[in-house]
């Protein structure tokens, strides 16, 4: 998450608590912000809070960061793109596994405190139901905890290897998710070498293993647009020359990869070159007002497609792949019905979509209201059956 953000603030005078597990806080966040006992609200990002076991009073983090706006100006009924060529599948639906990288700001954090990593039994129930990729968030800083080109933590390295052996030994795709927003404690990245090199030494990890993917950063924001480019460049020079040449690469965009915003924002990144030709250009798009993916309500019922037809048309334009990397919507008729659309648009430009992945999965969402964690998650009870449709 997300596209933009307004600055937040937290819901107060609210009399009920929080249950285990439950939120306690976020960006347009309304419910209960304290904790039943025993259990203490923890800040995991700014748009989510939750209650985790525990006695002490752990402060919420306020959002005090204006984020950038980007104004929605509401577009026009999308007219639909050309030639949707019907039958045709998506090369990839997945899910976003959010959890190695929870705890945000606290570095390194304490496993089963701040972080943990996704539960293996709930990627095998979504293989089951035929999702074929999963993005696996993680922290930079707890994986290169000293600098960008300093060695690996082997504990944290090994932990999240499991997870990544687990999704490819099924025969899926594993999205390596640096979930840093092109920041390393909290600084934006500027040494495009020294990135270069974190992810020489990532891919080397992992260069044998062909159903590993790579994504640059999630979501750049609020940086120059050459340096977007820059670092994006210097990631995938420094894949392919360390041997991994045989895997995807996906790159994010500056304002938090928006879709919608796309067209406006990111076009120079058509001039990415990948000398293996396995560039995907990765994109999200929520449905809600501000495109933040902060709330269940979805502007309209046709939201879905008017957000990602010019990014459609971009791809097109210049002969790029795009995946929807997150997406989301409420457990409500409109976002369904704008989920179905989007993802039937997807299919429909399967030439130039290759898939999309539901924000989010992982054992600590709680009631969170886009939590597709089996079994009782609001989206997993609400959307899977639909999401199942369109599965490779
Ligand atoms: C995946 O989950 C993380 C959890 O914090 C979130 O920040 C991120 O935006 C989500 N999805 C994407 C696509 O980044
Ligand atoms: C890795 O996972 C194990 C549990 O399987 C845990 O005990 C350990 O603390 C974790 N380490 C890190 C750095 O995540
Ligand atoms: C850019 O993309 C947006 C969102 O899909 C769309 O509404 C708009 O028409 C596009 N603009 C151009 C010039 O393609």
């Amino acid at each position: 998450m997300k596209s933009s953000i307004l600055a937040g603030i937290f819901a107060t005078g609210v009399a009920a608590q929080s249950g285990p597990y439950g939120q306690c806080g976020g960006n347009n966040y309304n419910g209960p912000t304290t904790c039943v006992s025993g259990y203490r609200c923890v800040y995991q990002n700014d748009w989510y809070s939750q209650c985790l076991p525990g006695a002490d009073s752990t402060t919420l983090k306020t959002t005090t960061t204006a984020r950038s706006t980007a104004t929605s100006t509401t577009s026009a009924p999308a007219t639909s793109t050309s030639a949707p060529s019907s039958g045709k599948k998506l090369k990839w639906l997945g899910i976003n596994q959010s959890s190695a990288e929870f705890g945000q700001g606290t570095y390194p954090g304490t496993w089963g405190k701040e972080f943990t990593f996704p539960s293996t039994s709930s990627i095998q129930t979504h293989i089951n139901d035929g999702y074929n990729i999963f993005r696996v968030a993680f922290a930079m800083e707890r994986l290169v905890p000293n600098t960008l080109t300093s060695s690996f933590d082997q504990g944290y390295l090994k932990n999240l290897t499991e997870v990544v052996n687990f999704i490819t030994s099924k025969g899926a795709y594993a999205v390596l998710d640096p979930h840093n927003f092109g920041r390393y404690y909290g600084n934006i990245i500027t040494d495009t070498n020294a990135f270069g090199s974190f992810w020489s030494n990532v891919a080397k990890q992992f260069a044998s293993n062909p159903l590993v993917i790579f994504d640059t950063n999630n979501e750049y924001h609020d940086m120059d647009q050459t340096l977007v480019l820059n670092l994006n460049q210097a990631a995938i020079n420094s894949i392919r020359s360390a041997g991994a040449t045989s895997q995807y690469i996906f790159a994010e965009g500056n304002s938090y990869s928006g879709a919608w915003t796309w067209n406006t924002t990111n076009t120079n990144l058509a001039a990415l070159t990948d000398p293996q030709n396995k560039l995907i250009v990765e994109m999200h798009q929520y449905l809600d007002s501000d495109g933040s993916g902060t709330s269940a309500t979805c502007v309209n019922s046709d939201i879905g497609v008017q957000r990602v037809i010019g990014a459609t048309n971009w791809l097109r334009a210049n002969g790029k792949i795009g995946v929807l990397g997150e997406f989301a919507g409420g457990a409500n008729s409109v976002c369904q019905t704008a989920i179905t659309g989007l993802l039937d648009h997807l299919q429909a430009n399967s030439d130039v979509w290759a898939g999309g992945l539901w924000w989010a999965g992982g054992p600590w969402w709680g009631d969170y209201i886009y939590s597709i964690e089996p079994p009782s998650g609001t989206a997993y009870t609400y959307y899977n059956s639909l999401l199942k449709k369109y599965v490779p």
